[in-house]
């Protein structure tokens, strides 16, 4: 890349899935940061700005992770950790300082990667995690594999700040990370917030491992969730798996006081008013012409069964067959983001998409009229947001979500003077904060379809109101009070 700097990378030795918490944490072959930073944050994945294993445009990540973190860090001099997205027979480390924000990373070996990430985590705590107990998978290897993963991240971190410095952990590929951390001597605080949502204890209770993953979350000294459902969760769960008694918002039990609190994660709202109301992009604005004579119903999504894609689809399906009048008088554009193609359930999720896609098209499609447009790739975001401020109506209707940032990107591009109407999966976590958006539930065909004909028809006085309302959702808890709650609750 021109202007590129190269990065730092620095060998250390290999590390195998078959390593355990008691192994040695890495020799000095990394050194510690020249500059001390104000935060460290950590998480799997690395934004993909100067991220080193940079995907091509189409199969680029659109993680909530990623565009909530980006410009918090930035504001904050942070440095951001995670795993490169490479995997290779040794494990590397490297960092690239003259980035924003500052990066560092590892690689991991291949076969961690395969049991850790694609396994453990993708395939037991992913399901687990959204209640989906039909498409858990539960291995002793991967669990092994997922304990020597954050040993992992462990030992990196903890060669690259200050022992007393602040540490933010991301998300449940790291829920062990803290008590990693803390055997190694990090004397700093370190918090942990939880993207996903967090399932009811009796499911919860079906993980091998529960007691030990709620144990360890409990080392941190902040526990942050989505939602006051997910925060209840977790308590019932430290009540009865670890015997802890709360006191206020903490957490206390043998060893343990951990702050608990819900932190609905938000957006930079006007970031996404600016990149709407730009210039349209030449292929969103080819896009748009070919729907122009109809009313446009936008869904974006990572392709994963937890979106609840195919049952939406069936639902414009049931609308098409039982209301002919909206026959060429609506489109559907459906974009599904490539995700997590290596697991069997994802590669599985794909084909029942392009099935219903297929079987829609074909059964109501005339010359003149697509009814369902689908894209399997990722666009930039701020395309995304000019596809959403063209949106008679945004589709988000997840089976089950942590938040969801698509539903508040949504609403923060429409044009506040002729809005389209945001029709919410009760089940996302934004449901809890966008209570104007048109709930549904995503289990129900009928009632999806009846809710899209309800949003298809609704008056221009109806939904200036309820947007005005949602905008003010989405701008009183954006990103940046999002992390200024998280850290204050932290550093507190
Ligand atoms: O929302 C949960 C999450 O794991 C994010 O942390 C991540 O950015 C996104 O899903 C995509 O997942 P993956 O990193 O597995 O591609």
């Amino acid at each position: 890349m021109a202007g590129r700097i190269r990065p730092r990378r620095i060998v250390v030795p290999e590390v195998t899935a078959a390593a355990t918490e008691t192994s040695a944490p890495a020799a000095s072959f990394v050194p510690k940061a020249r500059r001390l930073r104000r935060l460290l944050v950590v998480s799997n994945r690395l934004p993909d700005l100067r991220s080193p294993a940079l995907p091509d445009e189409r199969k680029r990540p659109v993680g909530g992770l990623v565009s909530a973190l980006q410009p918090v860090l930035a504001a904050r001099d942070g440095l951001w950790f995670g795993w490169s997205g490479r995997s290779g027979p040794t494990r590397l480390f490297g960092m690239d300082d003259a980035s924003h924000p500052a990066l560092a990373w590892i690689d991991l070996p291949s076969e961690l990667v395969r049991d850790y990430y694609n396994g453990f985590c993708n395939r037991a705590l992913w399901p687990l995690l959204h209640s989906f107990p039909s498409r858990m998978h539960f291995r002793d290897d991967e669990w092994t594999a997922y304990v020597a993963a954050n040993e992992a991240f462990a030992d990196a971190v903890s060669q690259i700040v200050a022992d007393d410095a602040p540490v933010w952990v991301h998300d449940f590929h790291l829920l062990l990370a803290g008590a990693a951390l803390r055997r190694r001597g990090h004397r700093g605080r370190i918090g942990l917030f939880l993207h996903v949502p967090f399932p009811s204890p009796d499911l919860l209770a079906t993980l091998p491992w529960h007691a030990r993953v709620v144990s360890d979350m409990l080392r941190f000294d902040l526990v942050g969730f989505q939602t006051p459902g997910d925060l209840d969760h977790f308590r019932r769960a430290a009540r009865a798996v670890a015997g802890c008694h709360q006191r206020g918002d903490v957490l206390i039990g043998d060893g343990v006081r951990a702050r608990t609190g819900a932190f609905p994660i938000g957006i930079i709202p006007e970031d996404i008013r600016e990149d709407a109301s730009a210039q349209t992009n030449e292929e969103i604005g080819a896009l748009l012409r070919t729907t122009a004579s109809t009313q446009l119903v936008v869904g974006v999504d990572r392709l994963d069964y937890t979106k609840g894609i195919p049952e939406r689809l069936c639902a414009v399906e049931r609308l098409l067959d039982r209301s002919p009048e909206w026959r060429g008088k609506v489109s559907v554009v459906q974009v599904s983001v490539p995700s997590r193609a290596e697991v069997p359930e994802y590669a599985e999720e794909r084909r029942r998409v392009e099935h219903v896609v297929g079987r829609i098209n074909g059964e109501f499609g005339e010359a003149h009229w697509t009814p369902v447009r689908y894209l399997y790739r990722s666009y930039r975001r701020s395309h995304l947001a000019q596809l959403y401020r063209a949106a008679d109506v945004g589709l988000v209707t997840p089976l089950r979500d942590g938040m969801n940032l698509v539903a508040k990107e949504f609403v923060a591009a429409q044009d506040p003077r002729c809005p389209g109407v945001l029709l919410l999966s009760r089940f996302a976590g934004a449901a809890v904060e966008l209570r104007d958006a048109l709930l549904t539930n995503p289990f129900h065909v009928d009632g999806l379809a009846a809710d899209l004909d309800r949003a298809l028809r609704m008056d221009e006085d109806e939904r200036r109101a309820r947007h005005a309302r949602l905008l003010e959702a989405v701008e009183r808890t954006n990103a940046a009070t999002w992390a200024d709650s998280f850290l204050r609750a932290l550093e507190g």
